[in-house]
């Protein structure tokens, strides 16, 4: 294999550059609340298949594409697959985390303005309808939201313009591990609440009457979610691998990296949501409204509100940056720009987008397309039709038309490797996969 695309320095780079697009605000804001309204312990349980069985064979996947190809994800697919129609599934891949942008810059936007009140001491002595109140008055409110939107996509400036090496990577390294740090201490913490037990028992013990089809659905569109798949993410990343990288390994590290941070979530919250007499089933408001709350009533609570949406923060930075890598890679290469040009470009437009989505929850609610709202439909169109749709055409892509000899190279780097999960991987993207991902997506548009 021979190639003169920068690709990372260090095994360590690999790793947290991956598992920080794959951690985020999904694990830490979106799992706690599908578990707290999917009944507890057994969506857990479901979640932990989910991964096991389709997680890690369609990060495997996208890995082999991405460094078979060893290009931005819109041409990967032209360039494996010539003159056929796959190469939609690469303009899909750029779709998706361009969507995704606009909106979960939004909220990104949101732990800026609430690291902010933690800083400031801003929750304090505040009732939880008072900051409820404070919350929907933020969040429908014209310039704050998006003064923050702003504030987070110069972060993402300053990482991404340096480059794979100087930038993501090295940027990665720090955040990655100081993430599981903070992690580890808000856990430990959670021993420590009053009347806590029961929240542990919710989290971990499953409920298996809980379980119906629908909730099985969730579990998959979560893992899906907070895998970071069929986003192009994780095929642009692995362009990036070096040639002894495993891919295999490689996958699972991740995947189970990124589980162990959404466990961990769950431990930080439920305890604590239990201990303070607050619903489990808050919805996506848990973060935003709820743990402030609990933070003020804990001791050394200023630090731990401060701690958090650091916490919080920085993780939506990891993944937003891999999302704007993939559509900035995919205009330098495409484009023939210079990486600071590209980066403008995809800036300029998601912030205008990101913008009119804001606008849309409060002074332009009227503004209604099928009956959503912008956010809504940017929401829906990516996580609901792109994903499930490009997760499908992976799994496709990779166990027919791609060439199985392709497949066990990249597995293999080359024969170098002995391995024993070339058939069972095989078998997973055949066939269990593209059927599971059909009925997310069917259940998805209600046709289930
Ligand atoms: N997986 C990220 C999360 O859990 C979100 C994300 C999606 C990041 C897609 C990159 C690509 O928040």
């Amino acid at each position: 294999m021979t190639h003169n695309r920068t690709t990372f320095a260090t095994k360590l780079g690999v790793i947290a550059a991956a598992v920080g697009s794959a951690v985020g605000l999904g694990n830490i804001w979106r799992f706690p609340y599908e578990v707290g309204q999917s009944g507890g312990g057994a969506f857990l349980l479901v979640y932990l298949l989910c991964v096991a069985l389709l997680g890690i064979p369609l990060i495997t996947a996208e890995f082999v594409i991405g460094r078979a190809s060893r290009t931005n994800v819109a041409r990967a697919f032209k360039k494996l697959a010539p003159g056929s129609p796959w190469g939609i599934i690469g303009y899909l891949s750029v779709l998706a985390p361009f969507l995704i942008l606009c909106y979960y810059t939004i909220i990104a936007g949101w732990t800026i303005e609430y690291l902010y009140q933690a800083l400031t001491n801003g929750f304090a002595g505040k009732s939880p309808e008072v900051l409820k109140n404070e919350f929907v008055a933020f969040s429908t409110g014209t310039w704050q939201p998006i003064i923050w939107i702003a504030i987070f996509m110069a972060a993402n400036y300053a990482i991404i313009v340096g480059g794979v090496k100087k930038g993501i990577e090295r940027a990665s390294n720090v955040m990655m591990p100081l993430l599981f740090v903070l992690l580890v201490v808000f856990c430990i913490n959670s021993f420590f609440l009053p009347g806590g037990g029961e929240g542990f028992r919710f989290f971990l013990q499953p409920d298996f009457s809980k379980l119906t089809p629908a909730i099985l659905l969730r579990a998959m569109g979560q893992a899906f979610f907070s895998l970071s798949l069929a986003m192009g993410c994780l095929v642009t990343y692995s362009s990036y691998f070096g040639d002894e990288t495993r891919l295999g390994k490689t996958a699972a590290t991740v995947a189970w990296l990124d589980t162990l941070v959404a466990v961990m979530a769950g431990i930080m919250i439920f305890p604590a949501v239990f201990s303070f007499g607050i619903s489990p089933t808050a919805g996506p408001d848990l973060v935003y409204i709820t743990l402030p709350n609990v933070f003020m009533m804990m001791p050394g609570g200023y630090i731990w509100a401060v701690l958090f949406f650091i916490l919080l923060a920085l993780a939506a930075l990891t993944s937003t940056v891999s999302l704007f890598e993939v559509v900035t890679a995919f205009m330098i290469e495409e484009y023939h720009m210079s990486r600071r040009r590209a980066l403008g470009w995809v800036l300029g437009s998601v912030f205008v987008l990101a913008v009119v989505c804001s606008l849309s929850l409060g002074p332009w609610n009227g503004l209604r397309l099928f009956g959503m709202d912008i956010f809504d439909i940017f929401d829906y169109v990516s996580a609901n039709i792109l994903l499930p749709v490009g997760g499908l055409l992976i799994s496709l892509f990779v166990g027919y038309k791609l060439d199985r000899n392709t497949v066990y190279r990249q597995v293999t780097n080359d024969g170098r490797l002995r391995i024993g999960y070339f058939k069972p991987l095989m078998f997973l993207l055949r066939y269990f996969c593209p059927i599971a991902i059909a009925l997310i997506f069917l259940s998805g548009l209600g046709l289930f």
